[in-house]
Formats: C-alpha cells, structure tokens, sequence
C-alpha cells in the first residue's frame, strides 16, 4: 500500500490528503512498521541514532509508570500514547513493590511488570525499561525498600558492600525474568534500552571516592548482564564508554554525550511538573514543551522521552516527599483519569508527525546549519537522494521574527520553531495551537447506598464507624526517656507514630487562676502532627514540601492534676532522592510549655510511651473482608467533625463510564480505600491565596515549575482517582480514615466528564497536502486551513455554542465575536458537525465569507457541547 521513503504514496485514500489525515495516516504506517521490528531486533547505535534492525530510528518514547494506575487501564493508555505518535513506552521499575522484604517478591496486580511489558509489544511499541533500581521519581524512598535501610552497615548509593549487594541481586532478577518472557529487542521482545542507576550525577561527589567506584561498578554490573540491547545513565556526567549518558531537563537541545560516537538521546522531558500537598498546580504550556522536542531534533537529537507521557496516581502510601500528593498528573499529554490532556496530547501529536516527515532526511541527511538573525537559525538536512528536510527556530523570548530562509520568507512567532519537512513548506510551527481543546468536569454523584435500610424497606446510605482511642490503644510498643526518629521506629509499615506522657500541673498555678493558657511549644524533624490534650485535639501543624520540618506555638487547656499529652506523628512520604537521603529523619525532638510559675517546661526527656500505627489498620478495618468485622459500629448518623473516626459505607457504582474521583473537599487528612483498594492519603490542603498564580501562561521564554501556577487559594487536591475496575455494580465498601474531623456526609464520587471540544485557527495557518507525484516527496498543493473536533466516544456534537469566522476573542468557554464576524459561521459549522462524533471545517471560500474585512488576519473560533 505505502512505502515509507520520504512520503511516496503508491495510492492516495483521498485527494484531498490534508496534513492532518496524513499524520494520522503517517502515524498507522510507521506504527505498522513499527511492529515489524518490534518483534525482532538487535539493537546497536552510532553517532547519530539508535539502530533497530540495521535501521536508524527517530523515536518519541512516552514516559508510563505501571503501578500508578491498574492493569485495566493500561492498554488503553499505550493506545492513547500510540495515537498520540508514540513509539516508545518508558517506565521505572520500582523494587520497594516488587520486593517486599529480601527475596519475597512481588508481581502482582499494578506491579505486574511482564503483563505491562506485553501490552506494550502487543501495540507494537519498543520499550525503555528504567531498571535503576534507584528511581526517585517522586515515589516512596525513592523506589528503594525501607527494609534495606535497616540492613546494617548498608549505605545507599556508593561503594558499599550491603548495598551493591542487593541491587545486583534485583537487577539481576528483573533482567533474568525479561530474559525469561524473551522481551529484550535482541530477543525478538520490546525493550530496546535498559537503565542502571538515575540521575546519579548531581550526587556522586557527595560521597567522595566511593560515588565515583559505585558509579563505575553500576555500569559494568549492569553490562555484564548481556541484554543484548544498550545501557544507558542519565545524568551521569562521567558515564563509561560501555553505556551511553543521557539528559534529563526541560530543554536537551544543547545536551552533548560524553563520546562522539554515542546518540543523543533525552531521557526526561517534563512536560509538566508533579505537586506537593499546600503548593499551587504547575503547569508547562504545550508550546514550550513542542519548543523543546523540536530544538531537541533540530540540534541532532534522536531519542526523545516524555517524563511522564501519563503521570497517574501515586496509590496507597506510594508517593515521596515527603508532601508528593496522591495525584501524579504532572500536566501530562494524558491526565490521570488516563484521558487525553487537550490541547497538549494534541499539538504533541501533530509535532510528532511533522518531525516523522523529516525522519529519513534527518537521519541520512548531513545537517547545514544557517544562521537567520540574532536569534533566528536554521538547520537543514539533505540526503543523497535530494530530500531535505529544515527546522527554522527564533529563540527571541519576546519579539516575532520573519525570517529569509532559502529566497523565501517565513513569519516566526517568538519562541518557536518551525519545521519544513520539504525544506519549502511550514507544516508545523510550534508556537501555534491548532489543536482542540476539551472543557472537562468533574460531575458530582452522590454516594448511592447498596443496600435497603431494615426498618424502612428503602434505600438508605448505611454508616458504620469506628473510633481510635486518642493515645496509645492496647500495649504500648515501649517507653523510652525523650524522643525516637519517627521512621526509624515505625520501619514505614505505616504513616503513625503515638507519643505520648502526662504533666501534673499544680493547684497554684496563676494560669488556673486566671483563666489564662498556657502554650504548647513543640519541633520536629517533620511531617506531620495532630496535638491532643486531655484528648481533645487542639492543634494540627506540618512542614511543607520544601521545608519539612517545622515547629508550632499553641495556647492549650491544662487542668489541676495529671494531663495527658497525646502527640500523634505522622510522615507523608518520603524522601526520594538526595545525598544520604535515607537519613533523614522525623518525628519529635522538642515538647515544652510556657507560661507555668517557674517559667517554661521541658517535656523533651520525659518518659514517652510510644505505640506504632492505628488500631483500625492492625485489625484491617479498610480490607475488603473487613466487611464483616465486628468492631464497626452502626450509626444512622456518623459524626461530623470527629478526629480519629474511620468510616465506611457500602455504596453503588456511579453511573457511565467516565473515570471516578472522590470528592474529598469536605475532610480534614486520611487516608481512604474502595474495596480495600487502597486510593491513598487525601489531604485537600489549601494554598496560599496571597501566592501568585497566573490566568493565563505566557508560553515564551524558558519553563521552570514556578512560572506557571493555577489553584491559589484552592485544595491542592480535592478529587481522588478510584479506576473504574476497582468497582463492583453494587456492594463497594468504601472506607476512611479521617485524623482531624470531617463531614463524610458530604463526600461525592465525583465523574471526569468532557462536555465540551473547542479549536481555534487563523487562515493563515494551511494544512498541507503532499504531492505524491514527487518522488522526493515535494510538499507543494497548499490547503486551507482547518479545524478539526472530536467528542469522546460515545458523544456527539449536539450543540455548536459558538462559531464565529472573523475576529472573534477570548479562550475556550469565553469567547465572543470581534468587529468582524461570519453571519453564516454557525449554521455553517451546524451543518458539518451537529449530531456527528467528530469533524472537520476547512476554512474554504464556499463555506465563509473570505472576502470579510480584508485587513484582519481572519480565524475560525468553535465551542460545541458533546452529550
Ligand atoms: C543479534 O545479533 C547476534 C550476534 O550478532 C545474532 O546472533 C542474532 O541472531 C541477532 N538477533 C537478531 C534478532 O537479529
Ligand atoms: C535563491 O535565489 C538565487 C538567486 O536567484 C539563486 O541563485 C538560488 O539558487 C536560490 N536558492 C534557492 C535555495 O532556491
Ligand atoms: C514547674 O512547674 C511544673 C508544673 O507545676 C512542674 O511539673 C515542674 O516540676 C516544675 N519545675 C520545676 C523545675 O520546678
Ligand atoms: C514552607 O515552610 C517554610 C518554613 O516554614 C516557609 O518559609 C515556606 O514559605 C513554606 N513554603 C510553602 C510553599 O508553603
Ligand atoms: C536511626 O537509627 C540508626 C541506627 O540506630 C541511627 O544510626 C540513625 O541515626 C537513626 N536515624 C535518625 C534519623 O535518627
Ligand atoms: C462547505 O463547503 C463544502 C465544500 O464545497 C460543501 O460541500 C458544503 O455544502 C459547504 N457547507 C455549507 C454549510 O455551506
Ligand atoms: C440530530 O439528532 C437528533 C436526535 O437523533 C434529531 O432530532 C435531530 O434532527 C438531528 N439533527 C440534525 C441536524 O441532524
């Protein structure tokens, strides 16, 4: 049907072969080739690329970790990331949930690392398998188990015995599994790359001569397990010639290997940035992030990864930190609920074909590079064959530039570049979003009951609770004269840590008298407290993602006699990378109250009674067979505002198809479960209102993760994934535990729904059609410019709120007419849409009024409603 050298087509599907159908069609095309080689290949490299069956290949690899969403989801995500232009699946492997204690491993559910592998060969995608098996990545302790920290004598992450010992002994049973199931490249599998180690460079001279040895010994470890395929490490500034160095920023194009004979190849590009609880939201703007792959390509790059392509969900107690919320969106091409991120999956997609147009002459081609200006550059590929291929780029942060490049001129927006795969025609410039846009919401559903209420015979949300004890419940695990590191006595089998003592206050104390308070003072290492005197609550603190320690001055009610000091420790977390981060500590280190006759008391080296965890999580309250535990207790109305109180309801799933939320704006802290699924610590911690957040994201000019905030004022996060397959149709057992009070009440799931598609473009901003005719694949016939809308599935376009062709203003959900307007633009784009799934509206003279106000550059602006 189709060869794939320059863009000959021995048939055409439609004469009029838009550049968009094209990018589909080029897309299905190299995926089908793609799959070819996936199944066999030894994998090699030089100078320029990597090569794949004694091909050079120019490849988009999509960042998806397996244990942040579930099995369930994943194929469809590798298809999204596959229609997105993808060619690669990347992942960490994450040794903390696969080796549960040394030698016990697992690969279960979300951690079933060969069943995801598959899915990714059987969508015909290479894979990069991050082995690490340090990862970092936001997650907990930095993918390494905690039990290895009490290994003794071991320290992570340099020439020790202890710890060389147990990754080699991981990283040889991951290697010796995919050798098993035959899923490296030279096997005939997926996976054409392996990792040792990350991002180790930032860190080695922390540990003097020995970072240096460990570095070296990692690689030579990793190679000597014969893959058959390379080994690379990112950011590992001396990497030996035996694997190749990688880099990992928001821009690589500058990036250089350490040997001229290696690929350059971008590891982690963030198309986003993660969040910690109490921050704001960061996000990248699409622009940018195209801004970055295609100076990446125009520079010589060849491998390019998407950190993440899909961030997820940091489920349980997965995340790192400390503070790393539960969601793990990251702003990625594909959200959390695992739907499309429009307009970036988008623009990512139409970028990925036009670099796919230039592949062989950017590959074979030998690259000139041209300066057009100050700011202005560009490269050009030409192969033997003729075929040339350029990338034009302004770099200015503020101005745009119209350019001459090769006797004709081109108009270039700042901050941009734009790519002729014929060296004559733009097909693509970053900078111009032509891509819909989706409005998302997230419908309230109540919380339906499962069951039929005894007396009344109807429906009724049954609750049942259960109340910790405020301190420590059963026996105490030991007491200990001042304070033990949090982490080290709770080994992270849980977040919860009691300390507790008593203080006898004396009748003559003024304070009494007066009815004055004393105050409360207390530090710790971090992250998190809940302060009980005399059993009630009376203060909450924690640190925050950049500082976790913290400490906290409260006024508190003392009374005559004993009074019991009930502090409940908690971690959110933690730590994930760093220099000896597997040291850093957390729990107490000073109690003292003020204001007593004798001046201030210092609790610090009392005798503190410690008890580890919670009673609900010793007795499994949240298990899914802890329906029937007899330490519920049924109530017909669960308290409100109660501290320490688990909760549990039996409810319905809620209706359609769209991936679920839990609304947890109305609770304090927890953590929640569905099924005993465990969903992870909710926490809708507010920002700041007084930070600053932007309305809308000046895409020019270099991204850091503080550039672009939205969500001041707002829960950091509010909604909570629950995958759709941990949902039975009726009977689920929803379960919380809330530390500070809550309304339970008022919990919601809460459907992420798109009502809505939206797209913009000028007229000046064609499509393109190729000319099949030319054998070296001459983009020549211009089309017209275009917009192109698509409903999820199941929904169609029912309504068209607003089409304007002329000058209209405003963004998706705000727009309005300008001075000059299409009278027909709605019953035009009424008659190509309404009641359809999708379509598309060429901006073409018998459709609009061309001839309108000839000044203006015209566009089209559409919002339509999908239902
Ligand atoms: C990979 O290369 C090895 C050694 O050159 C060769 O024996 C093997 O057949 C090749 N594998 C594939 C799948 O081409
Ligand atoms: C540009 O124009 C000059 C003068 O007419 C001509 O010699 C040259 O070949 C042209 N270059 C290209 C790339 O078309
Ligand atoms: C100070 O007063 C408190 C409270 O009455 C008492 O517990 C403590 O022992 C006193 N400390 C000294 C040094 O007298
Ligand atoms: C974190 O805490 C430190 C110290 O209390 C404070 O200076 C900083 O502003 C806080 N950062 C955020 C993002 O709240
Ligand atoms: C944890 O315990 C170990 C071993 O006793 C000790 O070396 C380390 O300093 C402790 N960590 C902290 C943060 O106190
Ligand atoms: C728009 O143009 C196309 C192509 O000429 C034509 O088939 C269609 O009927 C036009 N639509 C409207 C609403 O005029
Ligand atoms: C769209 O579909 C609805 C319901 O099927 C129908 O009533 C309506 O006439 C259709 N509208 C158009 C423009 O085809």
């Amino acid at each position: 049907m189709v060869t794939v050298r320059g863009f000959t087509f021995s048939s055409r599907p439609n004469m009029k072969l838009s550049f968009f159908f094209l990018l589909q069609f080029t897309v299905f095309v190299l995926s089908c080739f793609a799959f070819s080689l996936a199944n066999a290949g030894n994998v090699t490299y030089d100078h320029r690329s990597l090569i794949i069956n004694g091909q050079h290949k120019l490849l988009i690899s999509a960042a998806i970790h397996y244990p942040r969403s579930v099995p369930a989801m994943w194929p469809g995500l590798v298809q999204t990331a596959k229609e997105g232009g993808v060619d690669v699946i990347e992942t960490y492997v994450f040794w903390n949930g696969h080796e549960l204690s040394p030698g016990n491993y697992y690969f279960g559910g979300r951690y079933d690392l060969v069943k995801f592998v598959k899915i990714v060969r059987e969508a015909g995608l290479y894979l990069i398998l991050r082995i690490g098996p340090f990862v970092a990545a936001e997650w907990n302790f930095g993918g390494v188990p905690v039990w290895l920290h009490y290994v003794p004598g071991t320290v992570f992450r340099t020439d020790n015995e202890p710890f060389k010992h147990y990754m080699e002994k991981f990283t040889t049973f991951i290697v010796n599994l995919m050798k098993q199931e035959k899923l490296f490249a030279s096997q005939g599998g997926p996976i054409i790359l392996a990792q040792v180690e990350n991002e180790y460079g930032y860190y080695e001279s922390a540990y003097g001569e020995g970072g240096k040895r460990y570095a070296m010994w990692a690689a030579s470890m990793a190679v000597s397990q014969n893959i058959g395929v390379p080994w690379i490490m990112c950011q590992q500034f001396d990497a030996p010639d035996t694997v190749i160095d990688t880099c990992n920023s928001f821009y690589c194009d500058q990036f250089k290997p350490l040997s001229p004979n290696k690929p350059k190849i971008w590891t982690e590009n963030w198309p986003g940035w993660f969040k910690t609880f109490g921050s704001r939201d960061p996000h990248r703007p699409p622009e940018d992030v195209a801004f970055s792959v295609a100076r990446f390509f125009q520079k010589g790059g060849s491998v390019q990864n998407y950190y993440m392509y899909h961030g997820g969900t940091n489920f349980g107690r997965t995340s790192g930190g400390p503070f790393i919320t539960t969601s793990y969106d990251y702003d990625a091409p594909i959200d959390e609920y695992g739907l499309p991120r429009f307009p970036k999956w988008g623009h990512l997609k139409e970028l990925h074909g036009a670099i796919k147009l230039c592949e062989h002459a950017l590959l074979n081609g030998e690259p000139t590079h041209m300066s057009l200006g100050p700011s202005q550059e560009a490269d050009v590929y030409t192969d033997s064959s003729g075929a040339c291929a350029a990338f034009i780029s302004n770099i200015d942060e503020k101005n745009d530039k119209t350019v001459e490049f090769q006797n004709a001129s081109y108009h270039l927006p700042a901050w941009s570049v734009s790519i002729l795969p014929d060296c004559k025609n733009v097909v693509f410039n970053t900078a111009k979003v032509r891509a819909q846009t989706t409005v998302v919401e997230m419908v309230a559903e109540d919380l339906q009951p499962s069951v039929a209420s005894p007396d009344k015979g109807v429906k009724a949300l049954k609750w049942e609770i259960f109340v910790e004890k405020v301190g420590v419940w059963g026996e105490a695990d030991f007491i200990k004269n001042g304070f033990v590191d949090h982490i080290n006595t709770t080994k992270d089998d849980t977040d919860y840590l009691w300390y507790t003592t008593s203080i006898f206050v004396s009748e003559n104390e003024a304070f009494l008298k007066k009815g004055s308070q004393p105050v409360l003072f207390i530090e710790s290492k971090g992250h998190a407290l809940h302060a009980f005197v005399n059993q009630k609550l009376e203060a909450s603190a924690s640190g925050n993602g950049t500082n976790p320690p913290f400490k906290f001055k409260k006024p508190v009610s003392l009374k005559a006699g004993k009074n019991e000091i009930a502090l409940l420790s908690m971690t959110v977390g933690l730590q994930n990378a760093g220099s000896f981060y597997e040291w850093v500590g957390a729990g107490l280190t000073s109690v003292k109250i003020e204001g007593f006759n004798n001046g201030t008391v210092d609790l610090s080296s009392n005798a503190w009674t410690y008890k580890i965890g919670l009673q609900g999580e010793h007795l499994g309250l949240y298990k899914s067979d802890g329906m029937d535990n007899i330490n519920w207790l049924s109530t017909p109305e669960p308290p409100k505002e109660q501290p320490l109180t688990w909760y549990k309801a039996i409810v319905d799933a809620p209706p359609g198809d769209e991936p679920i939320g839990l609304d947890m704006i109305h609770m304090g802290k927890g953590l929640a479960w569905l099924n005993g699924e465990e969903i992870g610590r909710y926490w809708p911690w507010k920002s700041s209102v007084h930070d600053k957040c932007v309305k809308e994201c000046d895409y020019r000019g270099k991204f850091m993760p503080d550039k672009c905030f939205t969500g001041c004022g707002e829960p950091t996060q509010r909604w909570y994934h629950i995958p759709r397959s941990w949902f039975k149709p009726s009977g689920n057992i929803l379960a919380i535990f809330e530390e500070k009070g809550g309304d339970p009440t008022k919990i919601s799931f809460s459907r992420r729904k798109t009502s809505g598609v939206c797209a913009v473009v000028a007229e000046d901003y064609p499509s393109f059609e190729l000319e099949p005719e030319h054998e070296n694949g001459d983009v020549s016939t211009k089309n017209n410019a275009a917009i192109f809308l698509n409903c999820p599935k199941n929904t169609r376009i029912s309504t068209v709120k607003f089409a304007s062709f002329g000058t209209p203003t405003g963004t998706c959900g705000s727009y309005s007419k300008g001075e000059c307007h299409d009278p027909k633009s709605i019953s035009v784009v009424e008659k190509m849409c309404l009641n359809k799934s999708e379509c598309a509206i060429e901006l073409i003279e018998e459709n609009f009024s061309k001839g309108l106000c000839p000044d203006a550059t015209k566009k089209l602006a559409v919002e339509a409603v999908c239902s």
